[in-house]
């Protein structure tokens, strides 16, 4: 057997609505690229996913183009990884279809993120709104994904994807693997500079409570300055000290250091020299994401070299899954 079948395989996708978040980021994206020494990666930019709510067409095509770029600035190499566009393989939205058919309507009217995302766009409550998550289940199973790094608000989606797998191999005999979320120990949950009690969100109206991965440094740190803390002065991380909590969670994520050594750090110091430290700290270490991605923005012709060669070989993996499937299911065979 060689050495590229015996690895596991990880699947990850991530929306292309506008420019990542710090959550993305320490939740999700930064944690893929070490992966793919050790795994097969695919890694893709879900704009199928994305138009579950309204787009501007000009702006979803530039957001895609960007969340492409952003992906190889944060470490995915397209070399080493399969980096591609989701629409650019027409085998998720067959296989979704498949697998809606061993989807409950009752189960997919559980989902937190359907809940919460009819009640913000309750003007257009689609269909696809709803089967958002099957087509999430497609994109993993088609590649029998054995791991998916995700945040923790994914976890849900998830389980429903193995729970799809499960009820398919029941109906036709063992076939999907079931997928593992991989989720990370610090910084799986980055919440709001100026609501701790939420999650950093792209959409949050005040625009001090999200850091974006390409602010530059001044901005970084003025968020970090502004940000809700308490009434307390020592930095620790203690229940009931959310913005603290918060902060210290993401020095964590960035310097490596334990909450230990940060409370050690800044004994004796005010919250003020903490939060320049976190916002400098945070700033540094997304300084080579910005200068990586303001090089491959520029190179329109290498982006689509990369991802059209991405799209190539996702086709090829997951056609055979879809010809397997569509014979277990019984349909005819086309050829
Ligand atoms: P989305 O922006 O919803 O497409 O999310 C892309 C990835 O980032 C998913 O794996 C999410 O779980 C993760 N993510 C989004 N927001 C956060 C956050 N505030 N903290 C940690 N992870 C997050
Ligand atoms: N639903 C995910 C999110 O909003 C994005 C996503 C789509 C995804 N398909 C996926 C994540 C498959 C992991 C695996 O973050």
């Amino acid at each position: 057997m060689s050495e590229t079948i015996a690895k596991k395989t990880i699947f990850s996708g991530i929306q292309p609505t506008g420019t990542f978040t710090l959550g993305n980021y320490i939740g999700a994206i930064r944690n893929w690229g070490p992966l793919q020494d050790e795994y097969n990666c695919i890694y893709s930019i879900v704009d199928m996913h994305a138009i579950t709510v309204r787009q501007e067409p000009a702006k979803l095509r530039q957001n895609t183009l960007e969340a492409y770029a952003l992906l190889l600035a944060c470490g995915i190499d397209p070399k080493r990884s399969t980096a591609f566009i989701q629409s650019h393989n027409p085998n998720h939205a067959e296989l979704s279809w498949i697998l809606s058919c061993s989807t409950q309507f009752g189960e997919l009217s559980r989902m937190t993120q359907f809940k919460v995302k009819s009640e913000k766009h309750s003007d257009d409550v689609n269909a696809g709104l709803f089967t958002y998550p099957v087509l999430m289940a497609a994109d993993i199973l088609a590649y029998n994904a054995d791991l998916v790094p995700i945040g923790a608000d994914q976890k849900q989606h998830l389980e429903l994807a193995r729970n799809i797998a499960g009820r398919f191999n029941q109906k036709y005999g063992e076939f999907f693997t079931l997928p593992e979320p991989y989720i990370p120990k610090t910084g799986a949950r980055v919440m709001s500079l100026q609501d701790p009690t939420k999650k950093m969100s792209k959409s949050d109206e005040n625009p001090n409570a999200c850091i974006f991965i390409l602010d530059d440094k001044d901005t970084i740190i003025r968020k970090f300055k502004r940000a809700v803390t308490d009434s307390e002065a020592e930095v620790c991380y203690r229940e009931g000290k959310d913005g603290i909590n918060n902060l210290m969670s993401i020095y964590s994520a960035v310097t490596g250091k334990s909450f230990d050594e940060i409370t050690a750090e800044f004994a004796g110091k005010g919250y003020g020299d903490f939060k320049i430290a976190v916002g400098e700290a945070v700033a540094d270490h997304l300084e080579p994401v910005r200068t990586g991605f303001a090089k491959l923005i520029e190179d329109k012709a290498y982006l689509k070299e990369c991802y059209t060669a991405g799209a190539e070989a996702a086709f090829k993996m997951t056609r055979k899954t879809l010809s397997k499937v569509y014979r277990k299911v019984g349909f005819v065979d086309a050829r």
